[in-house]
């Protein structure tokens, strides 16, 4: 059994530069004002997940910390596409952002972060990886309205991914970056 605080709530993403987060920041203040009741993501908590590795313990992730100064992939073109759901059409559970240009390389990525956390005994969300940025979480029992899709995104080079620890506090998760890590520029 753990003891509190001697293990984290940890997952690797991508961060968004500002040029994409910001139409999209401002995409979900518009959503929000014609769905109030949703859960619509902060804009400072926007992210591309890689791995969601869930609760490790502290000196695991010590050793993981290190670990991920092993992948060793190339930087690469990152676009977002348009809208998606989780859920069936009717009764969306997630509405998400997916990825139009990039997604071998974001996969061949989050493949090789998957397998270093693996391998120092992480065993995280082992789902089929699907790329996406989720914007809101709908409440259950309610719907989403009619929703304008967002402006088309700029594409950007991903020169690095970060380990993040995802805090709950009073305000919902607060995603803190711990260590960033350079993709090779070669
Ligand atoms: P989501 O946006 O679809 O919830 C931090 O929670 C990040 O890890 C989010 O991007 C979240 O994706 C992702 N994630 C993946 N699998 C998860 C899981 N089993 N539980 C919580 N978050 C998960």
């Amino acid at each position: 059994m753990s003891t509190p605080g001697t293990r984290s709530r940890l997952f690797v993403a991508l961060p968004l530069p500002d040029e994409v987060r910001e139409p999209l920041a401002e995409y979900l203040s518009r959503c929000a004002e014609l769905a109030p009741e949703q859960r619509w993501a902060p804009a400072g908590n926007l992210h591309l997940t890689l791995y969601f590795l869930g609760w490790v313990e502290t000196d695991t992730m010590t050793r993981l910390v290190d670990a991920l100064t092993e992948v060793r992939r190339p930087r690469f073109q990152l676009q977002l596409g348009g809208l998606g759901r989780f859920g069936t059409a009717s009764r969306p559970r997630v509405l998400w952002v997916g990825v139009e240009v990039g997604r071998e390389p974001l996969a061949a990525l989050a493949a090789e972060v998957a397998r270093v956390c693996h391998q120092v005994g992480v065993v995280g969300d082992d789902r089929p990886y699907n790329p996406h940025l989720t914007l809101c979480r709908v409440r259950s029992g309610t719907r989403l309205p009619a929703l304008p899709e967002p402006v088309a995104p700029s594409a950007w080079e991903a020169g690095s991914f970060t380990l993040f620890e995802s805090r709950t506090g009073p305000r919902g998760a607060v995603y803190a970056p711990l260590r960033e890590y350079l993709l090779r520029s070669d």
